[in-house]
Parts: C-alpha cells; sequence; structure tokens
C-alpha cells in the first residue's frame, strides 16, 4: 500500500516545514516537495493542504482492562485503543501487573493475552511491581532483556494494594539502575493517606470531595522528594508519573537543576479541570475521584510553566475509566470506594492543540515533542516512533488545526458513560489516522481493522 499525503505542513519536535510525505507499506519512505511526479502511481492520495502532518500521539499511561477498586476499567484494548486512535494517539504503554504474591512473568502473560488481537493501534507495556524479592528481582532482568518491557512501575500510595516500603523500592531501582531500565513512581505518602481518610470518615466525611481533601499536595511532595533521593542513590533514572502538584514538580526542578535524572509527566486533567469539579451537584464529583486528585484553581499554571521549561518532559493521560452506573457509585456513602481513574485516552491531543497551541501557551513542536517525541524517546521507542522521518513507522496523523469538537459522552469513543469535558468545545483535531501505513480513522468515521495493533518491544538505557 502507498499513500501520498501531499500540500501538508509537517511538524516534528524540532522542524515546521512544508512537504508531501509517502507512506510505503508500514514504513515512511519519502518527505519532500512535489512527490507526486517523482513518485508514480500511489494506491491513495490524501490532500492536507492547510493541516499538518504530525507523528501520531503515544499515550504512555494507560490502564485497559484493569482490576482495580473492586471492578475492572471500563475500557478495553479493542474499545480504549479504538477511542485512541480517534483522538490521534496511534500507540499506549499500557501497565502490566504482577499479580499479588506471583510472578512478573504472569502478570506480562495476561496482558499479552488481553491485548492481542484486539488492540486497534500499537502498544507496549510497563510492568508494575508490587511484591519486590529474589525471584522478581531476577525477572525485571529477563524482561528488559528479553521481553522489551524496560520500565517498572512502583508505588509509596495504595498501602494493601500497590505500596511497597522504601527498602524495596530501593531494590528494585538498583537492579533497574544495573540494567538500564527505567523507574516509574506513583509518589503520593499512602500510609498518612490511609489516617486521613480514616479520620475524614469517623467525622461522616463521605462525599466525593473528600478523596481530594485527605490527599494533600504537601504528601505528594513529599514521596517526591523522597523517591527522588532514593533514585539518586541507587543510581536509576527516575520518571514521575501523574505529577499534579506544584510542590511535586518544585522537587523534579529541584533535582533535575542538580543534573539528576529524574523525568516527569503530567495530565490533561490537572492542566484543565480543578478541584471545583468535585463540588459539582450530587454525586457528581466521583467522577473525577483519581490519585493524586485534581488541585486547586491556580495550581496548573505551575504546570504549564514546567511544561515551558522541560521540568515536565510530557503529558500522558493515566486513563483509566470507570462508569458512573455501578463503578463509581460503589462509593455512594463513602468516597474512599469509589474506584480511581477517569477516562482520557481520546481527548489529550485535542485539549493540549486547543488549551496549548491555540491559547500561545505551547508551539507546535512543543506540542509534537509533550505528545508523541518525548514518549518515545524516554520508553524506548524511537526513531522507529514519535517522529515523522524516513524509515520511521507510518504512524501518521494529519491535523486540521481548526477543525471542531463538542465533548460529549454522547459521541465520544472511550466505553464510559460520561465525558469529564462535556459541553466543552476544542479546536484541532485528525482527519486521517494512520498506524504502521493503515488507515484507521478517516473525517471521523473509523475505518481500521480492529486488532491490528501490535506489541512493541522497547529499548532500554533510552532516557534523553
Ligand atoms: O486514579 C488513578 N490514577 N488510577 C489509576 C491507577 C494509578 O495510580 O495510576
Ligand atoms: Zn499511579
Ligand atoms: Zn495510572
Amino acid at each position: 500500500m502507498r499513500t501520498l499525503i501531499k500540500n501538508g505542513t509537517v511538524a516534528t519536535a524540532s522542524d515546521l516545514y512544508r512537504a508531501d510525505v509517502l507512506l510505503e507499506g508500514e514504513k515512511i519512505s519519502l518527505i519532500g516537495i512535489d512527490l507526486a511526479t517523482m513518485v508514480g502511481q500511489v494506491d491513495r492520495t490524501v490532500d492536507a493542504t492547510g493541516k499538518y502532518v504530525i507523528p501520531g500521539g503515544i499515550d504512555p499511561h494507560t490502564h485497559m482492562d484493569m482490576p482495580f477498586g473492586g471492578t475492572r476499567s471500563a475500557d478495553d484494548f479493542e474499545t480504549g485503543t479504538r477511542a485512541a486512535a480517534f483522538g490521534g494517539t496511534t500507540c499506549i504503554v499500557d501497565f502490566a501487573i504482577q499479580p499479588q504474591k506471583g510472578a512478573l512473568r504472569a502478570g506480562l502473560d495476561e496482558w499479552h493475552k488481553n491485548a492481542e488481537g484486539k488492540a486497534c493501534t500499537d502498544y507496549a507495556f510497563h510492568m508494575i511491581v508490587r511484591d519486590v524479592n529474589k525471584e522478581s528481582l531476577a525477572e525485571m532482568d529477563t524482561l528488559v532483556k528479553n521481553e522489551g518491557v524496560t520500565s517498572f512501575k512502583l508505588f509509596t500510595a495504595y498501602p494493601g494494594v500497590f505500596l511497597v516500603d522504601d527498602a524495596s523500592i530501593f531494590r528494585a531501582m538498583q537492579k533497574t539502575g544495573e540494567n538500564g531500565g527505567l523507574i516509574c513512581m506513583h509518589a503520593e505518602n499512602g500510609p498518612v493517606i490511609d489516617v486521613l481518610v480514616e479520620q475524614a470518615l469517623a467525622r461522616g466525611e463521605t462525599a466525593p470531595k473528600y478523596h481530594a481533601l485527605t490527599r494533600p499536595s504537601r504528601l505528594e511532595g513529599e514521596a517526591t522528594n523522597r523517591v527522588i533521593a532514593l533514585a539518586e542513590v541507587a543510581h536509576v533514572p527516575v520518571y514521575i508519573v501523574h505529577l499534579s502538584a506544584k510542590e511535586a514538580l518544585a522537587e523534579v526542578r529541584e533535582a533535575r537543576d542538580r543534573g539528576v535524572a529524574a523525568y516527569a509527566e503530567t495530565c490533561p486533567q490537572y492542566l484543565f479541570l480543578s478541584y471545583d469539579n468535585y463540588e459539582e451537584p450530587g454525586f457528581d464529583g466521583a467522577k473525577y475521584v483519581m490519585s493524586p486528585p485534581l488541585r486547586p484553581k491556580g495550581n496548573e499554571e505551575s504546570l504549564w510553566a514546567g511544561l515551558k521549561l522541560d521540568d515536565l518532559a510530557l503529558v500522558s493521560t493515566d486513563h483509566c475509566p470507570f462508569c458512573m452506573k455501578e463503578q463509581k457509585e460503589l462509593g455512594l456513602g463513602n468516597f474512599a470506594k469509589i474506584p480511581n481513574g477517569a477516562p482520557g485516552v481520546e481527548t489529550r491531543m485535542a485539549l493540549l492543540w486547543d488549551g496549548g497551541v491555540r491559547a500561545g501557551r505551547i508551539d507546535i513542536n512543543r506540542f509534537v515533542q509533550i505528545t508523541s517525541t518525548a514518549p518515545a524517546k524516554l520508553f524506548g521507542m524511537f526513531p522507529k516512533k514519535g517522529t515523522i522521518a524516513p524509515g520511521a513507522d507510518a504512524d501518521v496523523v494529519v491535523w486540521d488545526p481548526d477543525k471542531e469538537i463538542r465533548w460529549s459522552a454522547k459521541t465520544h469513543h472511550m466505553r464510559v458513560d460520561y465525558n469529564p469535558y462535556e459541553g466543552r468545545l476544542t479546536r484541532g483535531a485528525p482527519t486521517h489516522v494512520f498506524s504502521r501505513g493503515n488507515l484507521l480513522v478517516e473525517n471521523g468515521q473509523w475505518v481500521g481493522k480492529t486488532g491490528g495493533g501490535r506489541f512493541v518491544k522497547r529499548s532500554a538505557r533510552a532516557v534523553k
């Protein structure tokens, strides 16, 4: 299959120029001016006049089909990656989970089973380590060397579920420092949060907003400081996931200013929503119950500054949807039982274009960097993914800078019964989404193949 995308403006993390792009088979084969006369017969021509040609989005933080909070995240690999593609994302990195008292291998096998033949876009896995012992430490090496799973997430949050103690975190960090992988940290002080939760419930404070009020920013800052210190001593690069609070950002910035290999992502919900959403009527605040929680208005300004200065390397989604009906409702009368997580895999690119590029907060190159190139580089997929270049995978999006979307649960493609941005209008959306040369989405219609996504083995020692 040969596709010629003509008359567009190619945007990468570093360049912006008018050119045609030829996709041949699964790869980008040629970039140049007036290719039509030179390349002869093609199977498809897309006129990208007035549009940008950008690398497909890479979302390095999703949870498809994830057992959590007494239920399972509502999108599986089929519905979640299809929704991702509608939003311009052509690769996700999902979190496989070590079963309690089980082997990393068992968790990895389970995630492969969940994704294979279902995913509509390419996908990769991080591994969540919840039991650090001799066997799992040895398995970490195997995953990096043989399985293309080169990043590990550990938690200082969720006691009894995912939390591991500092000594275990440190051992896993040392091991990862040796094998060339990357440590991802969920940094909140879980044990202290549990005390605050217990005290709030004892006072009869059961509404969704108390989820946020029992997870203060200071405890995200404290845990971020601690895990960066541990990583420094262990000589391993560390990546803070879903950073929400300016206190945590200050810790990342301080470390980076000293030359420490500390990286962080934030998510659209921390840029575009705030604590005020928890004050929505009735039980609606449950839509926004996620960890870390949304922060008070004004906090987002620090995050935008962090994105500008690269103290925040990229924007992922932490896509972890639970329906209001039957899932979030598990926490009616007790906020601590509301499953933690929110949808976002489809909305990320449009929100960042509209609220970032159009609003003058970031330029187009930075948009490409934080949605595609930085995730590809940090997580060992560059230059196969994350750029427009000859030889790269033809994961290509034709992006209309003016196309409007009015977001609604009635029309979005994520399998969840609410949208955190219900009614919001964004400008800027994909018209064509290619995954390894295969057209998945054309002018808002699904034209792709279900299950065409492939597992991506990632490289170690990839941090920039
Ligand atoms: O609330 C969240 N973030 N749910 C997903 C699990 C996690 O901690 O990333
Ligand atoms: Zn987390
Ligand atoms: Zn997450």
